[in-house]
């Protein structure tokens, strides 16, 4: 049994990190959907719901669990047996970033190695906080996000 983690803030979760669960969720038995409490990143949603949104989103996959966690995503991934971490990549852009992260976590934890998935094409452009910004403009994002994601941000940032 292979259980994959696929960290991230999710603020919030887009279809690209759909995508990227879906395509997991064919290669590994289960896959944790893993929302980081704390980030650098000033987030527009708090924990609690980023996870709702993640879980109304994923809700039609099976073996896919969505949870919160704190501290070090390496040490979570320990504590859960699992033994691959996912990573997205969507352009050249997102490369160097990935590739120091996917460093230090083999440094913290080397019983788990980082696979890198692509979303499908017409997501790669789409980011959460693109998303939030046309959202704030009162553009439509329903074909980014999950309908209820989309309520959340029409509800949370519409000007
Ligand atoms: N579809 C759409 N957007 C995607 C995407 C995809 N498939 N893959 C990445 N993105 C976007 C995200 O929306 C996000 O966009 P934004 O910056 O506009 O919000 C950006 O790419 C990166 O986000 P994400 O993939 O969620 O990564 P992150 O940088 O937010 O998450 C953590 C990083 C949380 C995984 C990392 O900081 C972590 O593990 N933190 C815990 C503490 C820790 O262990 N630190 C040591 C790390 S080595």
């Amino acid at each position: 049994m292979i259980t994959a983690i696929y960290p991230g803030t999710f603020d919030p979760i887009t279809n690209g990190h759909s995508d990227i669960v879906a395509r997991a969720a064919c290669l590994f038995d289960n896959v944790i959907v893993a929302v980081a409490k704390s980030t650098s990143k000033t987030t527009a949603f708090t924990i609690d719901e980023r996870v709702a949104m993640a879980r109304e989103a994923c809700a039609g996959l099976e073996r896919v669990e969505v949870r919160s966690f704190d501290g070090l995503m390496t040490n979570f991934a320990r504590e859960r047996q699992a033994k691959v971490i996912v990573r997205g990549l969507r352009a050249v852009s997102d490369f160097e970033n990935e590739f120091q992260m996917a460093g230090m976590n083999r440094h913290l934890n080397n019983e788990a190695e980082t696979v890198f998935l692509m979303p499908a094409e017409h997501l790669s452009f789409i980011s959460s906080s693109l998303v939030r910004e046309v959202a704030s403009y009162g553009g439509d994002v329903g074909n980014f996000v999950h309908e209820s994601v989309k309520t959340a941000l029409q509800e949370r940032l519409a000007r």
